[in-house]
């Protein structure tokens, strides 16, 4: 198996879909993607495991495709963790360096201080996120390593989850062969392949809307400020299509990513639709204005909810632009709807990457399995595996650039 050492490996285990991303860096940091395996998920529900031989058998055959397809073999894989059991909370933290020069020890001990607040037993840090320092009382800085000052003081993003909901979707990895170099949020994953360093310097939310969740993350001056989930996704629109519709599910999956819009003011022609009845006994018609109706009811309440959270966070008045990434990004309608409801510039969030494969994995929904691997690209350069500043920084640039480069 050759250059095995220099393989990263994104492994999204999604509500819909579980997806396995196998990229070569090499001695220069250039990634290339060599490898994309895909399988549907049957066995999650809102990012936690509710079947394991279910989930187990499809992350073999995502990770089978991936190895046939780059001709890796895949031994570990950085993995995605999200769902309404993930927790966010800022905290700081305060070291004495009485006039010293500042040290990694320094900085490590001021963010061991930050984190020692009281998680409940149930939960676990995923990450622990430097946003910035102080330096006896000067803020803003980045990078406090080599300075000198009295007292060190950092600001921190915790992120924390269910142990159990960790554990088992662990547990499913390492039953399908592969080891777990380390466990990222979704979100984090996603912002690493579709947000700009200038979008994370002006301030950002990020939404990731996928099939049973939508995760939200907010970066201020380059670092992440805020993290939230949503229970509702992509697959909430579709049954309250089949509902309404008394359609079977796959028909209304169909039908909404065909003709699906949720904003009315797009839609050009009244149309009606043809569609499979329940059952497979003939047929029966459906108005697509009465399918964008629905559509237009569910999304302005999960992008109403997703504004009142920013708003309570705190950030609302420091957000440029709101980027929207995952599969439901796809749906018509969605960023002039969210336009509305945010009243701020809103784009579409694909990952921006030139080598091979570009045409396929430059999609919304492989956001954060291409983010995992430019994570893991990070961890590697730095030997960090907490999540470094956000990905905002210099190092988080250089990573960007890398990525971009291969064209
Ligand atoms: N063209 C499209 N129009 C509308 N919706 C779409 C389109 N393509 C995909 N989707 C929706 O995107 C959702 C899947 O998105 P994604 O692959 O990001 O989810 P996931 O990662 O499996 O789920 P999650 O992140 O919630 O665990 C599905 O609900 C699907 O219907
Ligand atoms: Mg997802």
């Amino acid at each position: 198996m050759p250059e095995h050492d220099n393989y990263l490996v994104g492994l999204d285990i999604g509500t819909t879909k579980i997806c396995c991303v196998v990229a070569y860096m090499d001695d220069s940091m250039n990634i290339d993607i060599r490898g994309l395996g895909y399988a549907p998920a049957t066995g999650m529900v809102n990012g936690r495991v509710i079947n394991i031989d279910r989930t187990v058998q499809a992350i073999k055959t995502a990770v089978n495709e991936a190895e046939s397809m780059s001709g890796a073999h895949i031994v570990s894989a950085y993995v995605g963790i999200a769902g309404d059991h993930i927790k966010s909370i800022n905290s700081n933290g305060v070291v004495v360096t009485k006039g010293n020069i500042i040290t990694q020890q320094d900085v490590d001990r001021a963010i061991t201080t930050a984190t020692s607040i009281y998680i409940p037993a149930e939960c676990e840090i995923l990450h622990t996120i430097a946003q910035e320092y102080r330096i006896d009382g000067q803020g803003g800085i980045q990078n406090p390593i080599n300075l000198s000052g009295n007292r060190i003081e950092v600001d921190v993003h915790i992120v924390t989850a269910a142990a159990t909901a960790v554990k088992d979707v662990v547990n499913c990895v390492l039953r399908a062969g592969v080891d777990v170099n380390n466990t990222i949020l979704e979100s984090v994953a996603s912002a690493e392949a579709v947000l700009s360093p200038e979008e994370k310097e002006m301030g950002v939310l990020l939404m990731d809307i996928g099939g049973g969740t939508s995760d939200g993350a907010v970066f201020v001056r380059e670092s992440i400020r805020h993290t939230f989930e949503i229970p509702i996704g992509g697959a909430a629109l579709t049954h309250d299509l089949a509902r309404s519709l008394n359609l079977n599910y796959d028909t209304a999956e169909a039908l909404k990513v065909a003709h699906g819009c949720c904003l009315s003011d797009v839609l050009e022609e009244e149309l009606r639709i043809e569609v499979p009845s329940v059952g497979g006994h003939g047929v029966q018609y459906v108005d697509n204005t009465i399918v964008c109706q629905l559509l237009e009811e569910r999304c302005s309440e999960l992008l109403s909810s997703a504004e009142r959270i920013l708003i309570s966070s705190a950030y609302s008045e420091q957000i440029g632009n709101v980027v929207i990434t995952g599969g439901t990004a796809l749906l018509r309608g969605i960023i002039p709807l969210a336009t509305q409801i945010f009243n701020r510039p809103v784009r579409i969030g694909t990952p921006d990457y030139h080598g091979g494969l570009a045409n396929i994995v430059n999609n919304p929904k492989f956001a954060t399995a291409i983010g995992l691997v430019l994570f893991g690209g990070k961890s590697e350069l730095t030997g960090s595996q907490g999540g470094g500043n956000g990905g905002g920084g210099a190092l988080g640039r250089f990573i960007k650039n890398l990525f971009k480069k291969k064209s």
